[in-house]
């Protein structure tokens, strides 16, 4: 069988069709010290090598894992509500994540680490399987032209890439302000037999009290943007 067969999403990746194009938008000054200065603290380098969280962390306890965090906001209110919950944060464009930093630095929060890297290699490579709690995709880049469909992240390779990091009984949140994708997400993950749809025949939750307006959601507000908020089970 071709590489291609075994795994698309490999194949995607290898002809370098990404979920993100890295843009131009330079970090702040107080953003670039953060990256200097509070990495050390925070950061998780990329490497072939899965993760203990247990001793990242210096403790056992539920892990929730967000994919593309942004800005940080709502990386930082979970957290901030959750302490019990050990926090991981994957992001790939550093003004962001000099963004998060500060944030996590100003509330002194212990339980948040994060990765600066695409998550498809990071979910592949530093995750064990059955080990993550929760995960949160919130506004994943909606990639609305019909030719970039295939940068999308909420594919079936990438499902099965989530599916095998959750434990049983977890759970995947994810939001989008993009129609044609919303229903796409339904489509591909209620495919999944290792998924659940919460929202039964209805597909689609009310927005999670507990989700905050990011500064990307408010944009679209702006627009008349409407959202779609989606919960899975893992089974
Ligand atoms: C549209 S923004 C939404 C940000 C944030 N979740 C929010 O709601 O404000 C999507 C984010 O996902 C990040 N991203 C896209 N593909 C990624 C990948 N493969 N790995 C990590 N981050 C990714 C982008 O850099 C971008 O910051």
């Amino acid at each position: 069988m071709a590489d291609s067969d075994e795994n698309p999403q490999q194949d995607l990746q290898r002809r370098g069709v990404r979920s993100y194009v890295i843009r131009a938008g330079r970090a702040t000054a107080a953003q670039q010290r953060a990256l200097d200065q509070l990495w050390p603290r925070y950061g998780i380098p990329f490497e072939n090598k899965v993760l203990d969280f247990a001793a990242v962390f210096g403790r056992s306890a539920p892990v929730m894992l967000e994919i593309g965090f942004g800005a940080g906001e709502a990386l930082l209110s979970y957290a901030q509500n959750h302490p019990d919950v050990d926090c991981v944060g994957i992001e790939v464009h550093p003004p962001g994540v000099g963004r998060l930093l500060l944030g996590l630095d100003k509330m002194q929060l212990s339980n948040v680490r994060v990765i600066m890297h695409d998550a498809v290699e990071v979910l592949e490579r530093q995750i064990a399987p059955a080990s993550i709690s929760m995960i949160h995709i919130f506004f994943p880049d909606p990639w609305p032209k019909k030719r970039h469909h295939k940068r999308r992240l909420i594919q079936p390779p990438f499902v099965a890439l989530l599916a095998r990091a959750l434990r049983s009984g977890g759970l995947l949140r994810l939001a989008t302000d993009w129609e044609h994708y919303a229903h796409q997400m339904r489509e591909v993950i209620d495919a999944s037999p290792e998924f659940e749809n919460r929202a039964g025949a209805a597909g689609f939750v009310p927005r999670p009290a507990e989700r905050p307006l990011t500064r990307f959601e408010q944009r679209g507000q702006r627009l008349g943007h409407a959202v779609w908020d989606l919960e899975y089970v893992r089974r």
